[in-house]
């Protein structure tokens, strides 16, 4: 599993983040590499780099990028007055947390490496060392990260039939959405892996493409059979052809199980309910936000109404039609066969799982 067929989604050079970019997937493997947080920020919300966990890491190396911007902003090394530093840098942290508003792995690794960085500003250690402290900080997150899609790999693959499975699966929760294997992808791979013939069918995912662009490219790579079906046809797919399950991945969990995943996982999770299909959410803890009693709370990112109305710049809606374009939906858990997280496979009820599972 760990030698996957794919460019890593996102490398730290030393000095700048190398991001594979998807928004040219599948046509065109070519990155962008990004030293500011601007640049970052920007590549976030047009995702380049996307995918929950993923950005979630690319938020760790955006503290760091924010520590290097604010020393160049407050002058050169050691000279820097620590109040002009943090100024700076709380700033850019807060824009980098802010890019994008439903993952909640984003503010969680925001938050983890800000901490530090506060942690040891307080106790007057000086700003190369606090930068040193923040490069490790993004590494420990994305080789955590890279762990925990493993072990998810692990726990997931023994909920499927051995020898031959047929999947759905909806957006891209693989490799390209992770630093590591991906979440549902993983435990297609860790399937693979033990020898299990998959046949996978891949929603489209209107409007961006996530499944047909993404997911399509890295299950082919890996030697998956893979077909893209639009997102209209899961019903009768799912009558004909009877998968053994849908898995998806998912960007923000709230306390009861409640999931916040890619538009049209809700309706995914209604059928597969009324087909006896069980509907698989696979997830680190670091997308569970305990903080949400559930998932009324969870904040659905709204996109530019061209995203429908033009995409690759046609006119496909008239400029006097509304457009409503809601990137996320929220699957109640009832509708949750089981979570799978790299600590093991959750089950209803979902409040007592989560809370003695995800952070005892
Ligand atoms: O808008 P995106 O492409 O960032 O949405 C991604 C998803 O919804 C994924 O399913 C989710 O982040 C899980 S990734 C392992």
């Amino acid at each position: 599993m760990s030698t996957l067929p794919f460019p890593p989604t996102l490398e730290w050079l030393g000095d700048r983040l190398r991001l594979l970019d998807q928004t040219r997937l599948p046509a065109e493997e070519t990155y962008l590499e990004t030293r500011d947080v601007a640049s970052l920020c920007d590549a976030i919300k047009r995702l380049v780099v996307r995918g929950a966990p993923a950005i979630g890491c690319a938020g760790a190396y955006g503290v760091l990028i924010a520590a290097r911007e604010a020393r160049a902003n407050a002058g050169a090394c050691g000279t820097a007055k620590p109040v002009n530093w943090r100024e700076r840098f709380e700033d850019l942290c807060a824009q980098v947390e802010t890019s994008r508003p439903t993952a909640v792995n984003l503010g969680w690794a925001v938050e983890r490496c800000r901490a530090r960085a506060r942690a040891l500003l307080e106790a007057g250690r000086p700003i190369d060392a606090i930068e040193a402290a923040l490069e490790a900080e993004a590494r420990a997150i994305h080789e955590e990260d890279k762990a925990m899609c493993e072990a998810i790999g692990r726990h997931g693959a023994g909920l499927l039939p051995r020898g031959q499975a047929t999947l759905m699966t909806h957006c891209n929760a693989g490799a390209l959405a992770t630093g590591g294997s991906g979440t549902a992808l993983a435990v297609m791979y860790a399937a693979l892996a033990q020898g299990t013939k998959l046949a996978v069918f891949a929603d489209e995912t209107r409007p961006l493409l996530q499944g047909a662009r993404l997911t399509a490219w890295e299950l082919a790579r890996a030697g998956i059979d893979v077909t893209v079906i639009c997102d209209n046809m899961a019903a009768s797919v799912m009558r004909a052809r009877k998968p053994d399950a849908v898995i998806v991945g998912a960007d923000r969990i709230a306390a009861n199980g409640d999931t916040a995943n890619k538009i049209g996982t809700y309706g995914l999770a209604i059928l597969a309910k009324h087909h006896g299909v069980p509907f698989y959410v696979a997830a680190p803890s670091s997308t569970f936000d305990l903080s949400l009693a559930d998932g009324s709370g969870i904040p659905i990112e709204e996109r530019a109404r061209t995203e429908i109305s033009q995409p690759q710049g046609k006119l496909n809606v008239p400029e006097n039609a509304g457009v409503y374009n809601p990137a996320f939906d929220v699957t109640p858990a009832e509708l949750i066969a089981a979570i799978v997280t790299e600590k093991g496979v959750l089950r209803a009820p979902y409040r007592e799982a989560i809370a003695q599972t995800v952070r005892p």
